[in-house]
């Protein structure tokens, strides 16, 4: 993080886009240049299912379907989540809302944690490039950096950029016949909110189409700085 990103006031961001828009890639940059913290909802009921925990045990078959997780256990596990943040440098919410009822929910959560909403970036894709690009899509097993078989491979073959790991992974929702469900389920329940945040005057629409890099600088100039 340079001195100057680190001057960037506090931020509390949603990154909103379907599967493969690169949620989770833009935030995990945000957070090594600005410090953010990922919230990231399938990474913790990923990790309730491999925990065993009842809210993973609930959630375990809807996420193999591709279908979403029920709203009441979605926002039970952010709450849980925000009751840990020690007031870092903001919050980037991926994958978190996805339907109206989680959208109110999250205005009650951040009024509770005494947490603003600063801004909702729109990842803007084509639908038809998704499948490729989630179909191509692993991860360090070790420290969770993400990358893509075509779009952005390991610098060394079998070995992580970020930690040095050797292990990979790849996610079991990660097939065609899934990431069909998803999307759908993502333009039913979440495309609307893109309206409501714009109605909100929260709304900043980036081109998530362009160069991963390209994204970052449009993300970080969407959420600009003091
Ligand atoms: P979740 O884990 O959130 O999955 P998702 O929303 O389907 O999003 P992805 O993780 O697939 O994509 P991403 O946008 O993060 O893309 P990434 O950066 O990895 O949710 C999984 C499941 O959990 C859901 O289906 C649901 O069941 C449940 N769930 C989660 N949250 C929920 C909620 N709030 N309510 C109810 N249920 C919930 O990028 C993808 C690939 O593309 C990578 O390989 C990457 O390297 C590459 N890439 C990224 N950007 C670019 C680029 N610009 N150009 C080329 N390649 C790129």
């Amino acid at each position: 993080m340079d001195a100057a990103e680190t001057q960037t006031r506090t931020a509390n961001l949603i990154l909103l886009g379907p599967p493969g828009a690169g949620k989770g890639t833009q935030a995990r940059l945000l957070v090594d240049a600005r410090g953010l913290t990922q919230l990231s909802t399938g990474d913790l009921l990923r990790a309730a299912v491999a925990a065993g925990t009842p809210a993973g045990l609930a959630a375990k078959a809807v996420m193999a379907r591709g279908e979403l997780v029920s709203d009441d256990i979605v926002v039970a596990i952010v709450d849980e989540r925000l009751a840990t943040e020690t007031g870092g440098a903001g919050v980037i919410f991926d994958g978190f809302p996805r339907t109206a009822a989680q959208a109110a929910a999250l205005d009650a959560l951040l009024e509770k944690h005494g947490m603003t909403l600063d801004a909702v970036v729109s990842l803007d894709v084509d639908d038809q490039a998704m499948a490729d690009r989630v179909s191509g899509r692993f991860t360090c097993a070790g420290c969770g950096e993400g990358y893509h078989d075509a779009h952005k491979p390991t610098a060394q073959a079998g070995v992580c950029d970020k930690c040095g790991g050797h292990d990979f992974k790849r996610r079991a929702d990660d097939n065609a016949e899934t990431v069909k469900e998803r999307l759908s389920a993502y333009h039913a329940e979440t495309a609307p909110l893109i309206a409501h945040y714009e109605a909100a005057g929260k709304l900043r629409r980036v081109d998530a189409m362009a160069d991963i890099d390209d994204v970052a600088a449009a993300v970080k100039a969407a959420i600009g700085r003091p």
